[in-house]
């Protein structure tokens, strides 16, 4: 890692552009978000349901932390921002979502599942797609607008597990939840960075880049509390 300080290394990580669409394996079969199983929780196949849609989602994560560092470095390097410390971040990122994913589909093992048993939806890597080109529209839409929206739905979906008596299940997604925190933290600290970076005033510029690159609303209910925790103030997604 440390070898990448050198400008010549960090021009050769340039010309590495990462592939259109990642390594997948065979399944699942993607497809509408209207097929993709729906969950209710009370059943075991419900949270089977709600188990593998995660680890899809989780897959994807993955997907987008290392697409964000192989794709974006050589630009943070250009800004004169600490592409080190952005490769660091990302990677550790990426980490992060790798034993996540590790995590569902051990859980989904022992409910006598396997990840690719349903059909999944392609709705995450759409979003990341739209956004290749752009590096502040990639930090605005997948940290700062859908991990972010992860934490207002986490909660819920933990409570409604313990409630059908799934603590195993629940417990992973705390673990899950913890985390996504920090990695919200992280994208607002590299949209702000970015934003000083090109003297962009951060509230006007995240609210342009919404509208231009997400398609769909900001919804509430909010989780404030997690929102905060994650740095994210209220003008970037409920302004008054
Ligand atoms: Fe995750």
């Amino acid at each position: 890692m440390a070898a990448l300080g050198a400008s010549a290394e960090i021009g050769d990580l340039a010309r590495l552009r990462p592939p259109k669409y990642p390594a997948r394996p065979p399944k699942p079969v993607l497809t509408r978000p209207a097929d993709v199983p729906r969950r209710r929780l009370g059943s075991i196949e419900g949270r089977i349901a709600l188990l593998h849609a995660i680890a899809h989602i989780e897959l994807n994560a993955i997907d987008l932390a290392f697409d964000m560092s192989a794709r974006f470095a050589s630009e943070i390097n250009s800004l004169e921002l600490d592409c080190l410390a952005f490769l660091r971040d990302w990677i550790s990122v990426g980490g992060d979502e790798a034993r996540h994913f590790g995590l569902i589909t051990h859980r989904l093992s022992e409910l006598g599942a396997a990840y690719g048993d349903f059909p999944a939806h392609n709705g995450l890597w759409e979003t990341a797609e739209n956004t290749s080109d752009n590096l502040l529209a990639r930090v605005v839409v997948a940290p700062l607008i859908l991990e972010a929206r992860g934490l207002d739905v986490t909660p819920g979906m933990i409570a409604r597990l313990r409630s059908a008596g799934d603590d195993q299940s629940a417990s992973v997604l705390e673990i899950i939840y913890e985390e996504e925190i920090s990695h919200v933290a992280c994208g607002k600290r590299w949209f702000h960075a970015i934003c000083n970076a090109r003297s962009l005033e951060p509230i006007e510029t995240f609210h342009a880049l919404r509208a231009e690159y997400f398609t769909g609303d900001l919804k509430p209910p909010f989780n404030h509390k997690a929102r905060e925790r994650a740095g994210l103030a209220r003008a970037f997604y409920d302004p008054i």
